[in-house]
C-alpha cells in the first residue's frame, strides 16, 4: 500500500462500490454537475499529453481519448482500480497507460505533460502540498493543472448537511485539520467501509496550489442548472450550497 493508507485502504475496500458507482453511472452529482463542468473547463484535448491523477477506474481517461487526447496516463494508489482500468473493454491501451502509485511520487519525467487533471482527487493526510510541486515538476511551462474537489468551505458530512448536531462537528475545526469520515451513500447504496477525507481552509489550500508555483487562472463552483432544478426538484433537496469546487491553475511564469 502506498502514501496515505488511511485513504488507500478505505478506497482498495470500497472499490467494486465505485465501480459499480461509475459503470452503471449511478451518481447524480457526477453524471449531471461535475462531468459537465470538468468537460466544459478542459476545453477541446485534442493532441494534449495528459495526466489523470487518481484515476480510479479510468472512465475519464477513456472518455479524454475519445476526445482525441494524444496520451493520458492514469495514476492511482489502489491497485484494484490500476487492474479495472487496464481491463475495460473499452481501454485504449495503444493511447493509455495506468499506473499504480502515489501522486506524490509520479512515474513521469519533468515537463512531460500538457494536461494534469485531479478529479475527485482526495486531499491527502501526509505532506498534502507534496502532490501540488509533482504536478508542477512534470507539467509543460505551457501546461495546465485542473483541480475538482469538495468545497473547502461547504463541504460537510451528510449528517451536518442534514442538520444532525451530534454530527455537527468538523466545520467548527474549519482553520485546522477538518477529517470527515463516511461511508457513501449513492442512489441508495451504501459504501462497505467509510471513506476518510482531509479538509484544509480555503486559505490554506490555495497557498499549497500557490507555493507549489502555480497562478489561479479560474474558479468555478459546480452546481445544477436553474433549468435542472426546475426539472427535478430533488436537487433543492440536495444541493443547497456549493459542494465542489473547479480550479484552473497555470504554471506561474
Ligand atoms: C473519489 S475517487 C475518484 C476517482 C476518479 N478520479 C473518478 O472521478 O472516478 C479518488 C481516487 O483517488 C485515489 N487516490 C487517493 N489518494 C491518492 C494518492 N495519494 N495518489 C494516487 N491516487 C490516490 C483513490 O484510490 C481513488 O481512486
Amino acid at each position: 500500500m502506498l502514501g496515505d493508507e488511511r485513504v488507500s485502504s478505505a478506497y482498495a475496500r470500497n472499490a467494486q462500490f465505485w465501480i459499480d458507482i461509475v459503470r452503471g453511472e449511478l451518481d447524480e452529482y457526477q453524471i449531471r454537475v461535475t462531468d459537465p463542468a470538468l468537460l466544459d473547463i478542459v476545453g477541446d484535448c485534442t493532441g494534449l499529453e495528459i495526466l489523470d491523477a487518481g484515476c480510479g477506474e479510468g472512465y475519464l481517461a477513456r472518455e479524454l481519448v475519445k476526445r482525441n487526447a494524444a496520451f493520458v496516463h492514469g495514476v492511482d494508489s489502489c491497485a484494484e482500480f490500476i487492474e479495472a482500468a487496464q481491463t475495460h473493454p473499452d481501454a485504449r491501451l495503444d493511447v493509455t497507460a495506468f499506473h499504480y502509485g502515489d501522486v506524490a511520487a509520479l512515474p513521469l519525467a519533468d515537463n512531460s505533460v500538457d494536461l494534469v487533471i485531479a478529479n475527485r482527487l482526495p486531499n491527502g493526510i501526509a505532506q498534502p502540498g507534496k502532490r501540488f510541486h509533482e504536478f508542477a515538476r512534470v507539467l509543460r511551462p505551457t501546461g495546465r493543472l485542473i483541480l475538482l474537489g469538495m468545497h473547502p468551505c461547504f463541504y460537510a458530512a451528510r449528517a451536518e448537511r442534514d442538520g444532525d448536531d451530534a454530527a455537527a462537528l468538523s466545520m467548527d475545526a474549519y482553520f485546522g485539520v477538518r477529517t470527515v469520515e463516511q461511508k457513501f451513500d449513492v442512489a441508495g447504496r451504501v459504501s462497505p467501509v467509510a471513506s476518510v477525507q482531509q479538509f484544509y481552509s480555503l486559505e490554506a489550500y490555495i497557498r499549497m496550489i500557490t507555493e507549489a508555483g502555480f497562478v489561479i487562472t479560474d474558479l468555478r463552483e459546480p452546481h445544477p442548472t436553474a433549468q435542472q432544478r426546475t426539472e427535478d426538484p430533488w436537487w433543492n433537496e440536495n444541493f443547497r450550497r456549493p459542494l465542489f469546487m473547479l480550479l484552473d491553475c497555470a504554471p506561474r511564469a
